[in-house]
């Protein structure tokens, strides 16, 4: 268990009761479970991974709830494997919507908020620009589980926070955009499609940007990704021109989705408008270039040191 404090915000908090996190952060092991694990604002958190708590088991959110007492809970875990959920569709229902729904429940009966995180995958992604009152029609079945889960939980919880994300990437798991970096850095030609679009999103970000919304009291359904929208090779070139700075990058050429059989209908542009949480925060999300400026200099990216220039 990753049990952690901040003393600055939460200090007086921590001291009066120090068997009472301010926020539980569900599915810890993942890559936005990491993001709020740390960021300082969320220091004062108890993390528990799949395997001390799994979210499908009604009985064990209710006893985790009671047992830390926490005033927000944070809901990161998912079954986010979309080849998967479209093979196994009942595991991806249970996690994506039982497991909210028994949280949603948990949350009522102990009296603490919940951040719940959903997905641009619960549009058709015809068009884009989707905004959250537009009707939904996911295309595949991770994303009809998600908006399942999304139900449950307004069902249970009208005052519950539900944050879609889209391409989420950030340090601690792997993603879209790991995967491309070590394909830049260990390839000569990386070839990516040009007719996929949406919006990319920093896990930090993500973290930030809840903050500022249970601020201010927050409820309901509010999209959030970084600024701007890019098709995968858009994306792509930009990474590599940041990496040539100071490697060796492979050679980028655009192409079609219909070169990558897919069994899984995968939406063709799912970007999100976010202006509703702009409106309601005030702050303006930072654009995926400077999110990816920003992710390239933690780290995070494993660099090949034969590839140095
Ligand atoms: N990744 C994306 O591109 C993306 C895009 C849009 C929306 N989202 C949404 O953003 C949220 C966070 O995604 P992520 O990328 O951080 O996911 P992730 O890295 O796959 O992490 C999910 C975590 O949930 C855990 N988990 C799975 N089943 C569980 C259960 N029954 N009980 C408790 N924990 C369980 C997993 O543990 P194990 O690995 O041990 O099973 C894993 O640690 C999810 O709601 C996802 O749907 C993600």
């Amino acid at each position: 268990m990753d049990r952690k404090r901040d003393s600055n915000r939460f200090g007086s908090m921590a001291k009066a009761n120090l068997t009472m996190p301010h926020y539980l952060i569900t599915g810890a092991g993942g890559m936005l479970a990491h993001a709020f694990r740390t960021d300082p604002d969320f220091a004062d958190h108890v993390a528990l991974s799949h395997s001390q708590l799994d979210i499908t088991d009604g009985r064990a959110c209710h006893d985790a709830l009671r047992r830390h007492k926490p005033a927000v809970v944070l809901n990161c875990a998912a079954f986010t494997d979309v080849t998967a959920a479209q093979q196994d569709p009942r595991e991806a229902y249970r996690v994506n919507a039982d497991g909210p729904r028994n949280l949603a429940d948990a949350c009522r009966a102990a009296g603490c908020r919940l951040v719940h995180f959903s997905t641009d995958y619960v549009f058709p992604g015809t068009h884009g620009g989707y905004r959250e009152t537009d009707p939904t029609l996911p295309v595949n079945r991770y994303g009809a589980s998600k908006l399942e889960g999304e139900e449950l939980v307004r069902g249970l919880l009208p005052g519950a926070l539900i944050v879609r994300v889209s391409w989420l990437f950030g340090p601690g798991g792997h993603n879209f955009v790991s995967a491309v970096g070590s394909w830049l850095l260990e390839r000569d030609e990386v070839r990516i499609v040009d007719d996929q679009f949406g919006k990319v999103t920093y896990t930090r970000d993500v973290a930030q940007a809840v903050l500022g919304l249970l601020r201010r009291e927050a409820a309901g359904v509010f999209h959030y990704a970084n600024a701007g929208r890019c098709s995968r090779f858009e994306f792509t070139v930009e990474m590599a021109r940041l990496l040539s700075e100071k490697h060796m990058v492979a050679r980028v050429s655009p192409t079609s989705a219909d070169a990558f059989p897919d069994p899984t209908p995968r939406p063709t542009d799912s970007s999100m408008s976010t202006h509703k949480y702009e409106r309601f925060t005030g702050s303006p999300s930072p654009s995926w270039q400077n999110a990816l400026q920003r992710y390239l200099k933690t780290g995070a990216l494993p660099l090949n040191p034969t590839r140095l220039l």
